[in-house]
């Protein structure tokens, strides 16, 4: 064990040590720069989760991501006691798994009590070999094929429904599972606005409201019987009740309009948005599902957008959904369920100050409970989606620096054995990190260099300005907080294997991602027969 503090804490990598006051399950962890169990050895290297940065790139390689389960569970404790301690009803909260998305992530999420927000066929089905009960499974996503509709209807998934074609979808399927021919369940008190129109077909509806739309192309009707036995697989082992005939549970998906400072490709709630229905087309899709027997339409969702450090949107995003749902209750559609997405940003630098999770909670929480309380409507079920602030600072990665390229007057670039494809961020977001060296925790920083990737692409920069001690090839670089979007975003640019994962806890560390091998880089490759020639 070591301290966490030394003499020098400006000049060396202890300043990105996490302060130590408060206990450690009262950090915030997204305002932290390292995992909260990170402090430095007597050795003088970096130690997570009780584990020697060193020992583990010796044991499992590199590049290696390095997860701090205590970090990963403080978050999520942190987010479901705020919301007991703040919102007078029922929340809970939902790790949006595109932020790392794994098996051993989602167990670890599901141990803690939370639910899992997937954006695909590929996110469902980790999820559910992960064990997590489908009841608290959503499936997000902008254009979701038949067949990942089809999986998650059978696995008894909710449905965030993006729009309109989707829903059509969705009827369709319900009208082939039998669904349709089922009476109408009509919510007790259906308002006037329900009953308008009432005599209009549904599918003239559908006509009129997705115009726009390009025709429906024929949809592959092509089962996958793989999935269906692993949803009933899961459903065994979970003891899920079976997913009702009657309907498929859904929320509805809307653009607020709010906006929010962050990044243009990770801002989501604004009107010129992908996602969701906008709000001029809100009377129309209520109607339409106020009419449908075959969806229930459980709940409303919006996300504004990623990495935000304001608590104002959050705010004001509460009291628009709630006018939201006082206008469903004119169509009679029993909403329980606000999702109000995610987006609490993290420490990527010491010059970001993002809200702790307690107070994102709190405002979230507040702001809802108020505008209810005004306009006298009963509390819904408060549902969350956080992903960068659940997982972002819980995890480091670890490279093997190799050779410099000293520009004289202009700059030192220090190259490491990862980059781009491990950590795509910088060169999609211009995102910005800092690093330590992991076996020279208390050397002095003095060389500001460019850390380069090692990918065939100039803007293959894993850190511009990076304030390092003096290093040499064969030096660990740790770059910072790169759990959130790292892996999930990662690819095999180059054709350079994925690195490896441990889960590091209490001294002990786990593979939850086995290193990439040449072999797996070719595993779906096929070569015909008539090129095979060229081995000979
Ligand atoms: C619908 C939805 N929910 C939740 C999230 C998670 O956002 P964050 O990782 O910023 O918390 C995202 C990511 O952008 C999203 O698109």
């Amino acid at each position: 064990m070591g301290s966490t503090h030394a003499t020098a804490v400006q000049a060396t990598g202890h300043r990105y040590l996490s302060e130590a006051d408060g206990t450690l399950a009262q950090r915030s962890p997204n305002q932290q720069l390292l995992p909260l169990t990170a402090t430095v050895n007597q050795k003088e290297q970096l130690e997570i989760g009780g584990c020697d940065v060193v020992d583990l790139v010796q044991q499992f390689g590199s590049p290696l991501y390095i997860l701090d389960e205590t970090t990963l569970r403080s978050a999520c404790r942190q987010y479901r006691d705020a919301f007991a301690r703040y919102y007078p009803g029922e929340s809970q909260v939902l790790y949006a798994s595109k932020a790392w998305n794994c098996l051993a992530v989602c167990a670890i999420i599901a141990s803690e009590g939370l639910g899992i927000d997937i954006v695909s066929g590929g996110e469902l089905y980790t999820a559910l070999q992960a064990g997590v009960s489908p009841t608290k499974l959503y499936l997000h996503g902008n254009n979701k094929s038949r067949e990942e509709l089809q999986f998650a209807v059978e696995a008894g998934c909710t449905i965030v429904v993006d729009n309109w074609h989707e829903l059509k979808t969705l009827v369709a399927i319900a009208e082939e599972s039998g669904v349709r021919r089922q009476e109408p369940e009509r919510a007790e008190g259906a308002g006037e606005a329900g009953r308008a129109n009432e005599q209009e077909p549904l599918d003239l509806a559908f006509e009129t409201y997705s115009s726009k739309l390009s025709s429906v192309a024929a949809q592959s009707t092509t089962q996958n019987s793989k999935l269906s036995s692993i949803t009933a697989q899961s459903a065994t082992q979970n003891s899920i009740p079976p997913y009702s005939p009657h309907s498929i549970r859904i929320l509805l998906r809307l653009t607020p309009g709010i906006e929010c400072h962050t990044h243009d490709y990770i801002r989501t709630g604004s009107i010129d948005s992908k996602f969701g229905f906008g709000l001029d087309q809100l009377d129309d899709v209520f109607q339409l599902i106020s009419r449908e027997p075959s969806l229930a339409c459980v709940g409303l969702h919006a996300h504004i957008g990623s990495q935000i450090f304001e608590l104002e949107p959050h705010h004001d995003l509460g009291a628009v959904m709630v006018q939201w749902l006082s206008k469903a209750a004119q169509y009679g559609l029993p909403i329980q369920e606000l999702d109000i997405g995610g987006g609490l940003g993290i420490r990527y630098t010491e010059a970001d100050d993002p809200p702790s999770i307690d107070a994102w909670v709190k405002v979230v929480s507040e702001s809802i409970a108020a505008a209810c309380q005004a306009q006298n409507l009963p509390l819904p079920r408060l549902l969350s989606e956080p992903g960068r602030s659940l997982i972002g600072s819980a995890c480091v990665t670890a490279y093997t620096m190799g050779g410099q390229k000293v520009i004289p007057g202009l700059r030192t670039y220090v190259t490491v054995d990862g980059g781009m494809s491990d950590n795509p961020r910088p060169i999609t977001y211009q995102s910005v990190y800092r690093a330590v060296v992991a076996n020279r925790m208390s050397a002095p920083l003095t060389e500001t260099v460019t850390i380069a990737g090692k990918h065939c692409e100039s803007g293959d920069i894993v850190i511009q300005e990076a304030l390092l001690p003096a290093s040499q090839p064969g030096d660990l670089l740790v770059v910072m907080a790169t759990g959130a979007y790292n892996y999930s975003m990662g690819s095999n640019y180059n054709r350079i294997p994925r690195p490896a994962a441990v889960l590091v806890h209490d001294g002990e560390a786990n593979i939850i991602l086995q290193r990439e091998t040449y072999q797996d880089l070719i595993r779906q490759d096929r070569l015909p027969e008539r090129l095979q020639t060229l081995q000979a």
